[in-house]
């Protein structure tokens, strides 16, 4: 037997995937699954981007590209910051990676020794704790529920830091929650982790995705020495194209771009040529309508689910997740979400997959199948139910 590296065993299993190729094997089988597990936006890539990436493959952009990023991607990037935030940053501060998932690992590998901790909100995106596990690092996990909005605050940085904490990471809006730090909490926290001489790290990939009125502000408009990381996948609909950034602070740009040579060379160039038609005015017109949909499914999913015996005490303000206390149902989420997928047909995520609190009373839908399905869904829902 291959002897492993220690840290190997601390990892925990991504429990959204074992799902999800467990509804593909029964698809496989002809049965008929309604996927409200995987946080991946059904439709597909939007058309400009599909026509951008032919004509890159047509000149032959088919060769590694600078490791932080074509510079008229950075750009783009720099100047939908300005446009949508109404922030100015240096393109050189944004670095391009493979999907976001390569971001949160290089800001962690940029910033965490072994013993250090690093805050994270349970529940939250259950890989952030195991890219701090892969550095022989600590992931400090928060309980946080509805009372905190389910993010970290000024407050529970201030009770939650330790001597070995270096840096708190928070996602607005949150995975699993859909729940949003506003601009006044997103300063206050800031003030709380640099009076702890520590480092914010906030992951901004829902953004984009959110259903209030008010627009959401970027992190940047709070600070400039703080880690943004944000991705193609989610709003702009690009998941498999794996393509993400970062927004750094400027004393740190070399020492990435080092780290992004040696670790992936570059991003897929075919994406990252694709990616420049994603802030097209045409392209912004698909998604934005897109967001609607997504508004119309939360609005049509969360009062179904709460009239079926779901409890659901915040109102998700963004994102594709509805976080669903079934302690009424079970006490156990994993057989519950097992038993929905294998007799029901309807597959969703265990609460155990986004850390340890009040984990197993949870359960998340993601509301990225069309609004047929999830009436479908809904009517198994109150079949199981029953049943
Ligand atoms: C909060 C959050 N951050 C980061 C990621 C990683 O996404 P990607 O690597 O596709 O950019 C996800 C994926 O679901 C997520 O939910």
């Amino acid at each position: 037997m291959t002897k492993l590296a220690n840290r190997t065993r601390n990892l925990t299993s991504f429990k959204v995937v074992d799902f999800l190729e467990a509804a593909q094997s029964l698809e496989a089988q002809g049965r008929d699954i309604i996927h409200m597990e995987i946080g991946e936006p059904r439709f597909e890539t939007a058309a400009p981007i599909l026509e951008a990436a032919r004509v890159a493959m047509t000149e032959g952009r088919t060769g590694y590209t600078p490791s932080c990023g074509i510079p008229e991607l950075r750009q783009a990037i720099a100047d939908f910051y300005a446009e949508q935030y109404e922030v100015a940053i240096d393109a050189r501060r944004v670095i391009v990676t493979t999907g976001s998932s390569a971001a949160l690992g290089m800001v962690c590998e940029l910033l965490l020794n072994p013993g250090d901790g690093l805050l994270l909100a349970d529940p939250g995106y259950p890989c952030n704790a195991n890219f701090v596990r892969r550095l022989d690092a600590e992931p400090q996990l928060v309980p946080v529920g509805p009372d905190e909005n389910y993010q970290l605050s000024a407050a529970s940085v201030e009770e939650y830091w330790r001597p070995n904490s270096v840096a708190a990471m928070v996602a607005s809006p949150s995975n699993p929650t859909g729940t949003v730090i506003d601009q006044q909490q997103l300063a206050e926290l800031y003030r709380q982790v640099k009076a702890q001489q520590g480092i914010l790290i906030v992951d901004e990939i829902y953004h984009g995705l959110t259903y209030s009125d008010v627009p959401l502000s970027s992190a940047l408009s709070v600070a400039d020495d703080l880690f943004v990381i944000n991705s193609f996948s989610k709003y702009f609909g690009m998941t498999g194209w794996r393509l993400g950034w970062m927004v750094v602070p400027e004393p740190v740009i070399d020492t990435l771009t080092v780290m992004a040579q040696n670790f992936y060379i570059a991003s897929p160039s075919i994406a990252q040529y694709a990616a420049l038609a994603a802030f097209q005015p045409d392209t912004r017109e698909i998604l934005e309508q897109r967001r609607q949909a997504f508004q119309a499914r939360r609005d049509f999913l969360l009062p179904a689910l709460r009239e079926l015996g779901f409890r659901i005490d915040r109102v998700p303000e963004g994102a594709f997740y509805l976080y669903a206390d079934v302690s009424t149902f079970t006490d156990d989420c994993e057989a519950f979400c097992w038993q929905l997928l294998r007799e029901h047909g309807i597959a969703c995520t265990p609460g155990t997959d986004f850390g340890h609190h009040k984990a197993r009373q949870h359960i998340r839908f993601a509301y990225t199948e069309s609004l047929p399905r999830l009436e479908v869904a809904v009517d198994r829902l109150r079949r199981a139910l029953k049943g």
